[in-house]
């Protein structure tokens, strides 16, 4: 049976540093408060008019030298980003540009946190069926040109960074790759974390209000965002475990979308797993959204962490409400 697999991955962050000491010159926080609520370090920031199509052409160029291959051989590109380089068009066009592919498909993935996921899901169904063999699968954020730097955003602007992660998918024969992916959504918590200006329902779409009031900025209610994520996490990690007649046992590698420490830490807790069965790098990168689960797998990848024939699981949960799963078989 055709199923899809990742060839190769790359990832690629901009390279100013910001410690906790430098953010907490910027907005009222410190090390200690970000240390001990989200287990955040350190995260890259761009420095100049920098885009996640960038960000993501450099991540590009690394995967495809790893597979092997040219940009030619890629037959689409799925991009998954919360923070586009334009309202439109989307950035899958701006990089398929970049990377000199005319007449390549783009698709932009609008599922912030579980993106990467939900573009996953998207190119296995697109391979499994024979319409395309080769595809970038992208997850790139730029949040630090978004953010707002004062005391009422604090408890968002610490958390996040920017960064790009990508991964090619081929067409596997052997049973081998991607073995489900598992999709869910729940609008009614919409408003518990969004950046609802500017939108086309607002009249007139943009303006200076909306830097008052704070809507062009991200909003978040954290303990409501934590509760859920807590849940939903383990159930759609065990969903994609069930639908394989396998168990937390059987995970070798857990890669969840890098929201917070202490809410991967709640995830292993609750599915009973040990330490090496989870990866995670939230502590150098913050939370990357799109870009976290690509970034992480790159760097484990890198780290020999994956062998042939290992369990991986994919998970991600985020705003929207938005949560997903993959089972993928190395
Ligand atoms: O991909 C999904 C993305 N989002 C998440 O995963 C977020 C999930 N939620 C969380 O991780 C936590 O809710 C946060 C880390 C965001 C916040 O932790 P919390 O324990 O829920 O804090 P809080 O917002 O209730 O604020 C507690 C206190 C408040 O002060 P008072 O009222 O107790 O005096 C805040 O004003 O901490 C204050 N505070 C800060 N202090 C220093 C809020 N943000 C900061 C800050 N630095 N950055």
């Amino acid at each position: 049976m055709r199923t899809s697999r990742i060839i190769s991955t790359g990832r690629y962050v901009p390279s100013k540093v910001v410690t906790n000491d430098m953010m907490a010159e910027m907005v009222p926080t410190s090390d200690e408060w970000i240390r001990e609520r989200s287990g955040i370090q350190q995260r890259h920031f761009v420095d100049s008019e920098i885009g996640v199509s960038d960000l993501s052409f450099e991540a590009a160029k690394i995967a495809l030298e790893r597979a092997d291959m040219n940009a030619e051989d890629i037959d689409m590109i799925i991009f998954a980003t919360l923070s586009p380089d334009y309202m439109f068009p989307g950035s899958g066009v701006l990089l398929q540009e970049k990377l000199g592919i005319p007449g390549v498909p783009a698709l932009d993935v609008r599922n912030q946190c579980s993106g990467f996921v939900y573009g996953l899901s998207v190119a296995d169904q697109f391979i499994r069926t024979g319409m395309y063999d080769r595809i970038m699968l992208v997850g790139a954020e730029v949040h630090s040109t978004g953010l707002e730097y004062n005391e009422r955003g604090r408890h968002v602007t610490v958390l996040f960074g920017d960064g790009a992660g990508v991964a090619i998918l081929g067409a596997s024969e052997n049973g081998s790759g991607v073995l489900s992916t598992h999709l869910h959504a729940d609008g009614r918590y919409a408003l518990e974390l969004c950046v609802t200006d500017p939108g086309s329902r607002k009249i007139p779409r943009i303006n200076p209000d909306m830097f008052e009031d704070g809507s062009c900025y991200p909003h978040m209610n954290g303990r409501e965002v934590f509760k859920h994520a807590i849940t939903k996490f383990p159930k759609v990690i065990k969903e994609a475990l069930d639908h394989n007649n396998l168990t937390t046992e059987d995970i070798d590698l857990l890669i969840p979308h890098q929201a917070n420490l202490r809410i991967s830490e709640a995830v292993a807790q609750r599915l009973n797993l040990r330490p090496e069965q989870m990866y995670n790098n939230i502590q150098r990168y913050g939370n990357t959204t799109a870009a976290s689960i690509p970034i992480a797998l790159d760097e484990a990848l890198e780290k020999k962490l994956i062998k042939e024939n290992d369990l991986v699981i994919l998970a991600a949960f985020g705003s929207g409400f938005t949560w997903a799963s993959a089972a993928i078989r190395w």
